[in-house]
Parts: structure tokens; sequence; C-alpha cells
């Protein structure tokens, strides 16, 4: 199938959870407001890959939070609002599975070669070149979400 619906009212804040989706596994991650307040005060101009990586957005998106947040800029996961993070869960170096909850920025860390994504899953330091990539979704209800 080329996508998929989940419902993602179940995932409590704090919480992940991985979902395949055309032979890759899917993060999807309700964000505490201390990870959004931390990705936030990130100064873009620091980051290495500045795109937002979001295919629901232009390509020269920026990487700010809101360009990243499932609840910011293209709208749908309303009770969410900005908490939800949707990403494919695959280390742009050479595509291990990142840890959640890892790594010295709060977010994500690939065992593999030792990257570490912050709570937005933007690359902050190690051999990965580019933010985590973010799938085309669209809400179909306040919880509901078609990927793909
Ligand atoms: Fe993730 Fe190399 S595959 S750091």
């Amino acid at each position: 199938l080329a996508s998929i619906e989940v419902d993602v009212s179940n995932v409590a804040e704090g919480q992940q959870i991985k979902v395949m989706w055309r032979g890759k596994p899917l993060f999807i991650r309700n964000r505490t407001d201390k990870e959004v307040e931390e990705a936030k005060a990130v100064d873009i101009s620091e980051l290495r890959d500045p795109l937002a990586r979001n295919l629901n957005l232009p390509a020269d998106a920026q990487a700010t939070d809101e360009n990243r947040a499932a609840g910011g800029a293209e709208g749908g996961g309303a009770d969410l609002g900005e908490k939800l993070l949707i990403m494919v869960g695959v280390c742009t170096h050479l595509g291990c599975i990142p840890l959640g909850e890892s790594g010295d920025f709060d977010g994500w860390f690939c065992p593999c070669h030792g990257s570490h994504y912050d709570t937005a899953g933007r690359i902050r330091k190690g051999p990965a070149p580019e933010n985590l990539l973010i799938p085309p979704y669209k809400f179909t209800s306040e919880t509901v979400v078609t990927i793909g």
C-alpha cells in the first residue's frame, strides 16, 4: 500500500510510536513541552542542514520547528498542536534506525556511526548530512493522519 492511515490519539505525551510505511519505519512522537521549547530555541543559522526536509512544504522551507512539526505550518492535528512530529526513522547517513530520547540533543541518536538529532529531528552532530525526512501526510480528522 502506498499510503497508511494512523490514529494518533493514543500516542501519549512523551511517547513515540513506530509504524511501517513503504518498507521504512516512521516515528510519530507526541513531544513534551520541554522538547518543543528546546527545538524552538535553536538558532537556525547554527544548523548543519538549514532545510525543513518536509515533503509537505516547498523544498527551500527553513528548518524551523514550526516547519517540522505536524501541527505547524501545514496545519492539521489541531488537538496535538505543535507537539506532534512525524518523521521517517531512517538515519540520513547510511540508513540505520536512530534511537529515540537519546543523544546529546535530547532527540534521536544513531548508534551506527554516532549521529545526534535534536527534538525536531534535525541533525546536530555526527556524520549524517540531513535532517530526518518528513513524509507527505494529511490529517483527515483531528487525530487521524493519512501518510503517503
Ligand atoms: Fe546513522 Fe551512520 S547510519 S550515523
